[in-house]
């Protein structure tokens, strides 16, 4: 808080947009799927010049790359676009510029949690929290089957249902509603 405003306020004085980090281990599957399933959510949504959305990992294994093509083939099937991603690894900037930091599984939260400042430790949250599903973590697919990445699609497809609605109640309430 500074002079009792909430520090999503005065990132949106400057930045204008909420801004919405995925989070996971490789940043070549479970938060490029993310990054593209809430893009599309907040295109639909006609909230892009409010919110922007991003991805990264915890590790560094696959800086640069592009996600997995299982992943991009998965999330194509269901009309979602990854391929223009590149992973990159978690920057201590990113504590301070982004106001959602959601990991994928309670092993990279903790991760985050270990390297964030602590006046930014509010924003860390599991992204599954905005879930219906009763489900904790979206899981590893990178050694598992093709039916792995429906499974963190479906996943991912709930819990962006779920933010999208939050961020509006939160951010963005109807003025005529209630
Ligand atoms: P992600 O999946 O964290 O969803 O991107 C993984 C990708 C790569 C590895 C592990 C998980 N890896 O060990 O290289």
């Amino acid at each position: 808080m500074i002079y009792g405003c909430p520090r999503a306020w005065i990132n949106r004085l400057v930045t204008a947009k909420i801004q919405v980090l995925m989070v996971c281990l490789g940043n070549i599957c479970r938060s490029p799927t993310a990054h593209g399933v809430f893009k599309n959510r907040i295109e639909n949504a006609d909230l892009a010049d409010k919110i922007h959305v991003d991805c990264s990992g915890t590790g560094n294994y696959h800086i640069g790359e592009k996600p997995d093509l299982r992943s991009i083939e998965t999330a194509a099937r269901r009309g979602y676009d990854l391929s223009s991603f590149r992973a990159r690894q978690v920057q201590a900037s990113d504590f301070e510029r982004f106001d959602y930091i959601l990991a994928m599984d309670a092993t990279n939260l903790g991760n985050l949690r270990a390297r964030c400042p602590q006046v930014h430790l509010p924003k860390l949250q599991l992204f599954l929290d905005y879930a219906a599903a009763d489900c904790e973590a979206v899981p590893d697919p990178y050694f598992s089957g093709l039916e792995g990445f429906d499974v963190v699609l479906d996943l991912i497809e709930d819990a962006s249902d779920g933010l999208l609605a939050h961020i509006r109640d939160r951010h963005f309430p109807d003025p005529g509603a209630g």
